[in-house]
């Protein structure tokens, strides 16, 4: 008898896509899959404040020593305050328990065990369309997963009165996926007030949120990016965070991000939050790498590396915002129509463009533009040169003959 006697394990389609990507010989093929900043060459780059953060920290370490499964202290305060402010922490006092993760993927996990061991219904209600892998690690960790309205992928219009009706049927003690800024796939989020709209109901009605926040600084600012998060959590009592640091500091592969409690039960402590959270860590991967915890830390220590990062985050930012312009025009131009004006307004990295499978699988195989299978571009991929080509392939597709758009 042999256990692993296996020969191609399925894939999932975004899987597959990867795999087609890499194996296209091709060297004018384009990947708008892949969740990543690249800048105006097509290249991924460390942040030039990382790199001289991470040259501080391989001077002065002098122990790669276990550190606990709870991470980081130090960036978890640090990422708390670029988070939620100095006044949300003073008002939480001793109600808000943090641990540092391997990345906000991992939060998706732990968020999971969490909900499945302490909340009654063991329920999550996810946004529909939301990223693949949350609704994967949710129901990976035996959560039962609702979808609630959010998008209308039609019109292109985030769906809000649906998406009240939604929420406003869960039950008390089910729990609701919020995208904390730049919404994936769609870059469609809620303004401000929709936030304390959606904060006011899950109060009301007993509502658990859990919010997944990955591209602060990329959307609108460091800033503006977490307004509506520190709006809801002025308003409900309990709330569930993961940070990635992924995107923010450009540390993607070492592996970083944040996982938070905030409360106001009344025997609860930081640190009983804390022990709590630690557990599931030490149950699912035991310890947190620390190398980019340890960088970002010195990084916001150093009023001129914290500038310097602060001043590299907004130029990918406005980057993203004049490729969002000028992809919109170009479409907007080939169509005579204002159709793709959605394209200008949403934020972040991510649009979902409206294409088949069929549509997506021509441009793949005649045009080696690669979209995910659910149309998602990533528009920090996109090079100006190639935003010409791009639209022109996607205007041809069959599909777009004859359409009104
Ligand atoms: C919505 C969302 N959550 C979580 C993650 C995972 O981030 P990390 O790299 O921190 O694991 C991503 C990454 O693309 C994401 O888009």
């Amino acid at each position: 008898m042999r256990h692993f006697d296996i020969l191609n394990p399925n894939l999932d389609s975004t899987r597959q896509m990867f795999n087609e990507l890499e194996n296209d010989l091709r060297s004018s093929k384009i990947d708008l899959g892949i969740g990543i900043y690249r800048d105006e060459r097509g290249e991924a780059p460390v942040f030039k404040a990382v790199k001289k953060a991470e040259k501080i920290l391989f001077q002065n370490e002098n122990s790669k020593s276990y550190k606990s499964p709870s991470g980081n202290k130090k960036y978890c305060e640090n990422i708390l305050e670029l988070v939620l402010g100095k006044k949300i922490i003073n008002d939480r006092n001793g109600k808000i328990g943090s641990i540092q993760i391997p990345g906000a993927g991992s939060g998706l996990r732990i968020a999971g065990e969490l909900i499945k061991s302490k909340t009654k219904n063991k329920t999550i209600s996810v946004p529909n369309p939301t990223w693949g892998q949350q609704t994967f690690m949710f129901q990976k960790s035996g959560l039962n997963v609702l979808k609630h309205d959010y998008y209308d992928e039609k019109n292109n219009f985030l769906d809000f009165d649906n998406m009240l009706k939604c929420i406003n049927n869960l039950k008390s003690g089910d729990a609701l996926l919020l995208h904390g800024c730049c919404h994936n796939p769609t870059g469609a989020d809620l303004s401000l007030e929709q936030w304390s709209i959606v904060a006011n109901l899950c109060k009301k009605n007993g509502v658990l949120p859990f919010i997944d926040l990955v591209y602060q600084g990329l959307g609108h600012g460091i800033n503006e990016d977490v307004l509506g998060i520190q709006n809801l959590i002025k308003i409900v009592p309990e709330v569930i965070l993961t940070v990635s640091s992924s995107k923010t500091f450009g540390v993607y592969r070492d592996r970083c991000g944040l996982f938070a409690v905030i409360t106001d039960a009344e025997r609860v402590t930081s640190q009983s939050l804390e022990t709590m959270l630690s557990e599931i860590a030490r149950e699912l991967y035991f310890h947190p790498p620390d190398h980019a915890a340890s960088i970002i830390n010195i990084l916001l220590a150093d009023e001129n590396l914290k500038e310097e990062w602060l001043s590299e985050l907004s130029s990918m930012q406005n980057r993203i915002v004049s490729l969002r312009q000028q992809i919109g025009k170009s479409f907007q131009d080939k169509r005579q129509t204002d159709f793709f004006s959605f394209l200008k307004s949403q934020s972040g990295m991510f649009s979902l463009l409206p294409i088949s499978n069929e549509g997506i699988i021509e441009l793949r195989k005649k045009s080696g533009i690669y979209l995910m299978p659910d149309g998602r571009i990533n528009i920090a991929s996109v090079r100006e040169n190639q935003i010409d080509f791009i639209t022109t392939e996607i205007c041809s597709l069959k599909e777009f003959q004859g359409r009104k758009i």
